[in-house]
């Protein structure tokens, strides 16, 4: 290669100069937006806390019904949240089930149904599911309750996020 091959000119100098000041100019604008945008959600992840429902020694074997309430934030809007969970305890291992059935989302309930008063009733459609929330076979939902991740502590019964069985 010769000499002249790699002299750059001086307009090539100003555009190679102007582009990177620019380019670092604007990632220093377009970096605090695009943080400030994405906030919410970079710590939606961090919003997965345990909420207090009720306490050990309120629960039995028969599924109760219990609500909560939490603070939620979703982006950027803070709102109080009411759920409802069916607790029960059994061999010291507490369980709590989500009451939305798993057919098409509606609220079903424990012993709700005279000819079925051992089992969870939709009335939608007519789905049942077992007092630990396994779906009866031969009724519309095909999957069992959802369940709640929980915590005990001190006596006292925390709820968290809530999952999906198959
Ligand atoms: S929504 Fe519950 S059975 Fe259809």
């Amino acid at each position: 290669m010769s000499e002249k091959d790699h002299k750059v000119s001086r307009r090539q100098f100003l555009t190679y100069t102007l582009t990177g000041v620019g380019g670092f100019m604007a990632a220093g604008m377009i970096m605090p937006m695009a943080r400030f945008a994405l906030d919410p959600a970079l710590k939606a992840g961090a919003d997965s806390d345990y909420v207090p429902v009720c306490f050990v020694e309120e629960l039995t074997e028969e599924p109760q019904k219990f609500q909560f309430s939490f603070e939620q934030t979703d982006a950027w809007y803070e709102s109080e949240v009411t759920r409802e969970a069916y607790i029960y305890i059994r061999e010291n291992t507490v369980t709590a089930l989500s009451p939305t059935c798993t057919h098409l989302g509606c609220t079903v309930s424990f012993g709700s149904n005279d000819e079925h008063p051992e089992r969870f009733y939709c009335p939608c459609h007519f789905g049942m599911f077992e007092k630990d929330g396994i779906n009866v076979p031969g009724t519309p939902p095909q999957r069992p309750l959802d369940v709640y991740d929980v915590l005990v502590e001190d006596g006292k019964v925390y709820l968290g996020q809530i999952n999906q069985r198959t």
